[in-house]
């Protein structure tokens, strides 16, 4: 059995991009590594908790001492994240998908020739946050989001807050000149019921070992 603030908790962590298939070799993907969210379950585990890993196809490898569920699609992330609960709290790092291909093909797509490009139709994916953030019965006590946005960060963040229904959101601004997005450091602002916090730009794993040591005082 682990030690530390957190032992004896369970929590959820998703992170990593989603792949969505457009036919058996194709997909739609995004630029989202799992650096974040993998830091944050490795945090988690060394503060004691027992940690479910659901990830999507990510380009940095899951940490050590964590139960890890791979996954593809955001349909496939909402089914690990519902068989993984209950859990003490749930963390939302994954940059899922926010539409699958709703005809995608059965098997490899051909050029027929005719010069006309094949038309993808859009889904939209499940939200797997809204969805654990209002579950009636057997909701985790603490639901965390991250807000990645480009522009008006502080108000796009703190409105998601309240259309999820979580309890706290990290935003970051992954504008291409932050570097961010696939990069080593993080900024971050926490937004709770009591407002924003604004967290100095610093590693990844600070990030994760600050919100990891948060979420040990919310579950206290
Ligand atoms: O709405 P937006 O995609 O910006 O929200 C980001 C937050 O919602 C992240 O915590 C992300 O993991 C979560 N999310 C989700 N399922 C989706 C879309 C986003 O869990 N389909």
């Amino acid at each position: 059995l682990q030690a530390g603030p957190l032992a004896g908790k369970h929590v959820i962590v998703t992170s990593g991009p989603t792949h969505e298939p457009i036919d058996p070799v194709r997909y739609i993907a995004n630029r989202s590594s799992g650096a974040q969210g993998t830091a944050l379950a490795r945090a988690l585990a060394g503060l004691g908790a027992k940690v479910t890993f659901v990830t999507g196809p990510a380009s940095v490898p899951p940490p050590e001492g964590v139960t890890v569920v791979r996954v593809e699609t955001a349909a496939q992330m909402l089914g690990a994240v519902q068989a993984a609960l209950p859990a003490d709290a749930a963390v939302f790092a994954a940059a899922v998908a926010d539409w699958r291909v709703q005809n995608a093909a059965q098997h490899k797509m051909k050029k027929d020739g005719s010069g006309q490009p094949p038309a993808l139709q859009f889904a939209e994916n499940p939200d797997i946050l809204a969805t654990v953030s209002q579950m009636q019965a057997g909701r985790p006590r603490l639901v965390v989001g991250f807000a990645a946005e480009t522009e008006k960060v502080l108000d796009h963040a703190t409105a998601k807050r309240l259309r999820k229904g979580c309890d706290w959101i990290v935003a970051n601004d992954v504008s291409p000149e932050t570097g961010i997005m696939g990069g080593d450091e993080n900024a971050v602002t926490l937004i709770t019921d009591k407002g924003a916090e604004s967290w100095p730009r610093t590693g990844k794993d600070m990030v994760a070992r600050r919100l990891a040591e948060r979420i040990a005082e919310a579950l206290a």
